[in-house]
């Protein structure tokens, strides 16, 4: 477990994001949502957001191939599909943040195929690939240095809407076959949402014919990180896969009298968010699977960049047993989990300065 030191919570409790899916840019009327427009994956456009809107043209493009296929790809059509396949935003060129970059994100990838960049080995520090009946989504951690992110970036969220709904990226694209039913065939993923930053990662998918894809990939909650939009118990150094059950909606809770409750994320205006009212609960996860990352990310080229850290990771291969929300990590930010307070630019602020003090001395005295 790592050891926070008491000037990291302060820090994090004092850093405020800038970022917004729903950014202030003004509305286009003209513009067609970036939600609202369906490609099929194998004829894609050059940009599926060719327009000149208010916040600029899409930086890179969709129609991605072996031809683009390289460490300076500006590919922009983002794939998910398996603990050894999946993709992730990242800057363009860096080192630098997501907020002064979210609308320029590049997809970088796990997998050589999808004519994308490749997330340079050893940045993976431990991933889950979680399938749910409504949703798919991974969780891990990252030297994020390794593709582009300044090491204390907190960064964001990046979603298909934005106040212009043109989305971050704009044009941004997600494909995935897991609701292929094994035909491999690609199905674009039109409701998803993706955090970046403090040394973690969250991209939820959800499954286009759900019911309730806009509610299990809400992108309002954009200052509250992974803890609170993708609740799991993800863990540092450990590569798996497993089954759950649907997390609640981003937002929706059960109070302790047992109304159902909606909690309102305050304006950025008002400051760091002092407190959350509700913890979220960690859906019930089971027949997980570990693998050894060297396997999985086997074709990935050394980083260009110089790592923050070269820790390998090792893991065994084996079945574990069902896991619950309750066997996993606490949400104090002590701990390695990726639903703690590192898990987004503002998660951090779930709890009050004082308590993060309180927090971290806890924890130097009990280290
Ligand atoms: C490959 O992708 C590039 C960039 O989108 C595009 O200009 C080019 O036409 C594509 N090549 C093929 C053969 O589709
Ligand atoms: C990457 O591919 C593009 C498109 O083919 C090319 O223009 C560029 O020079 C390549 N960059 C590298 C670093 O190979
Ligand atoms: C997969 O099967 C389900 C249930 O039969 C169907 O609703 C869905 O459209 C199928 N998906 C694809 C991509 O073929
Ligand atoms: C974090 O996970 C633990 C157990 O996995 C759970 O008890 C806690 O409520 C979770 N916290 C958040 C903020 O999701
Ligand atoms: C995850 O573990 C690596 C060591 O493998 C460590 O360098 C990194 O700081 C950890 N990340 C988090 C978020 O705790």
């Amino acid at each position: 477990m790592p050891r926070f030191t008491l000037s990291t919570f302060v820090a994090l409790a004092i850093a405020s994001s800038k970022v917004y899916a729903q950014d202030s840019s003004s509305t286009s009327s003209s513009l067609i949502p970036l939600a609202s427009k369906h490609f099929d994956y194998n004829n894609l456009p050059y940009q599926a957001d060719p327009d000149n809107g208010v916040r600029g043209t899409q930086f890179g493009y969709n129609r991605c191939n072996s031809t683009t296929e390289n460490q300076s790809s500006l590919c922009q059509t983002a794939i998910i599909n398996s603990i050894d396949d999946f993709c992730l935003w990242g800057p363009p060129t860096g080192p630098t943040t997501i907020a002064d970059t979210e609308q320029e994100e590049v997809a970088w990838c796990t997998k050589p195929g999808h004519g994308t960049r490749l997330i340079p080995a050893g940045a993976l520090k431990g991933v889950q690939f979680m399938t749910t009946p409504d949703y798919v989504q991974v969780v891990g951690f990252i030297d994020q240095t390794f593709i582009d992110l300044e090491a204390s970036d907190y960064g964001g969220e990046l979603d298909p809407h934005g106040a212009d709904f043109r989305g971050n990226p704009l044009g941004g694209l997600v494909y995935s076959t897991a609701w292929s039913n094994g035909s491999g065939n690609y199905e674009q993923v039109i409701e998803w949402h993706n955090f970046m930053g403090g040394s973690v990662f969250c991209f939820k998918i959800c499954d286009p014919a759900g019911p309730n894809a806009a509610n299990y990939c809400q992108h309002i909650y954009d200052r509250i990180g992974c803890a609170y939009n993708a609740p799991n118990n993800a863990q540092n150094g450990t590569f798996e896969t497993c089954q759950g059950a649907n997390q609640d909606f981003p937002g929706i809770y059960t109070d302790s009298a047992g109304n159902i409750q909606t909690y309102t994320q305050p304006p950025e205006s008002l400051g760091a968010i002092s407190s959350i009212p509700y913890t979220p609960k960690v859906p019930a996860s089971s027949n997980c699977v570990t693998y050894t990352s060297s396997l999985l990310y086997a074709s990935l080229p050394t980083s260009s960049v110089v790592p923050s850290s070269t820790g390998k990771i090792s893991s065994s291969i084996h079945t574990s047993s069902t896991k619950t929300g309750s066997t996993g990590p606490s949400n104090t930010g002590t701990s390695s989990n990726a639903n703690g307070s590192s898990g987004s630019p503002t998660t951090i602020a779930l709890s009050s300065l004082t308590s993060l003090v309180g927090v971290a001395l806890a924890v130097f005295i009990l280290s």
